[in-house]
């Protein structure tokens, strides 16, 4: 097993979340972002039963696939992940992140994603414990942490799930694991120096880069934020 990751070499990752995003200008929207210093896009997929809002399917994906090189980050907030990873695959995702609390087996959801070439993360809502991911750690390539309850952009940051990034870290630093720990909901340049210190490593970030003010200074300023969150992480 090799030796825990020091917090200093670790990348850190802004990943905006396209759901805060004008829709009607989305190709601009990406080509800023991107020109602003994003390292990848956020991209999530809501059906309407695992959460109560709906947003988009692979088309979009594909779309903003053709806009730009950057990997796609595909969080699937739906019932029934296992049906539609290759759609969201064949789309262009570059990790297809399922929820643990979703009907299908993660086990073979994990086993799928693998056999079709692209990487998977799992996703714990607020209220479900590390407990839930934990088993399936070794397998994951990105673990993703809800600071928000999923549903809509523009909410809360929810302190309390720090605990599970501290958990998840420790986790993964154990493993010798590369694989990003993502934090995602509320994230606002004060919440994201707090995620960096509990250990995150990959920030998405809706509201606080689309919703006001110039795209690449709202990414500069949480650069600034994540790297001083991992200065001040205690290791
Ligand atoms: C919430 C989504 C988040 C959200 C982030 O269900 O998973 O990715 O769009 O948006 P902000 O950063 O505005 O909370
Ligand atoms: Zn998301």
């Amino acid at each position: 097993m090799s030796a825990p990751v020091p917090g200093k070499t670790r990348r850190l990752l802004l990943a905006p979340s396209l759901l805060s995003a004008d829709f009607g200008a989305l190709g601009e929207a990406v080509r800023e972002a991107e020109a602003g210093g994003a390292d990848a896009f956020h991209l999530d997929v809501m059906d309407g039963h695992f959460v109560p809002n709906i947003t988009f399917g692979p088309a979009l994906v594909a779309a903003v696939r053709a806009r730009t090189r950057l990997p796609l980050d595909v969080h699937l907030m739906i019932e029934e992940p296992l049906k539609y990873v290759e759609a969201f695959q064949k789309a262009g995702g570059d990790s297809l992140v399922f929820h643990v609390e979703a009907r299908s087996d993660p086990e073979e959801v994990i086993r799928t994603v693998h056999r079709l070439g692209v990487q998977v993360g799992a996703a714990i809502r607020p209220d479900t414990p590390f407990s839930r991911i934990d088993p399936m750690v070794e397998r994951l390539d990105e673990v993703l942490v809800m600071s928000v309850y999923p549903g809509f952009s523009g909410q809360k940051f929810i302190p309390d799930v720090l605990s599970k990034v501290r958990a998840a870290r420790e986790r993964l630093d154990a493993l010798g694991s590369p694989a990003p720990l993502s934090i995602d909901g509320g994230i606002v340049p004060e919440t994201a120096v707090e995620a960096a210190a509990a250990g995150a490593t990959f920030f998405v970030c809706g509201n606080s880069v689309f919703q006001s003010g110039e795209v690449a200074d709202n990414l500069r300023r949480l650069r600034a934020s994540v790297n001083e969150g991992a200065r001040r992480a205690v290791r």
